[in-house]
């Protein structure tokens, strides 16, 4: 098994790398444009899934088919530049996210089907 080293103050904006480990259950990322909120809570999700084994993550924005060129690419983008966009499959045309090695997932949702988001089940661990 190989080993990565990731120094989490490096890889996001400063303000927000405390917010990797915070177990607080509500985390607002809050900032100017083009702060880095994005990217920082994007590196989180992945960084997440790759640290904890019983972790998925919904994805919400308020349209659901808003997700493929924003949340979903730009995971993508993120998962590369850690050096672990291999472990993943990324399906675009759902869009859905799964870590290859356990079946950890990131799916992607918008508020404008509240329905949808109930009853929402995954293979391995709990949804966060
Ligand atoms: N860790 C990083 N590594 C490389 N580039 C980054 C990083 N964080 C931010 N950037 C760059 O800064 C830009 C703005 O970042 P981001 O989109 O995350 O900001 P934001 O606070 O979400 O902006 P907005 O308020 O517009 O949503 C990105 O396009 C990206 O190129
Ligand atoms: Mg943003």
């Amino acid at each position: 098994m190989s080993e990565i080293e990731w120094n989490l103050p490096e890889m996001v904006s400063k303000a927000y790398a405390p917010l990797f480990n915070s177990k607080k259950r509500y985390i607002v990322y809050k900032g100017s444009r083009g702060s880095g909120k994005s990217e920082a809570e994007a590196t989180k999700v992945i960084y997440d899934i790759l640290t904890k084994s019983y972790v998925n993550w919904l994805v919400l924005r308020r349209y659901a088919n808003t997700n493929r060129q924003s949340t979903f690419t730009l995971l993508q983008k993120v998962a590369n530049r850690m050096g672990v966009g291999s472990l993943f499959q990324f399906n675009s045309s759902l869009p859905e996210i799964t870590y290859k090695p356990t079946g950890q997932k990131i799916l992607f949702f918008g508020a404008d089907k509240p329905l949808s988001i109930t009853s929402i089940s995954v293979e391995t661990g709990n949804l966060c």
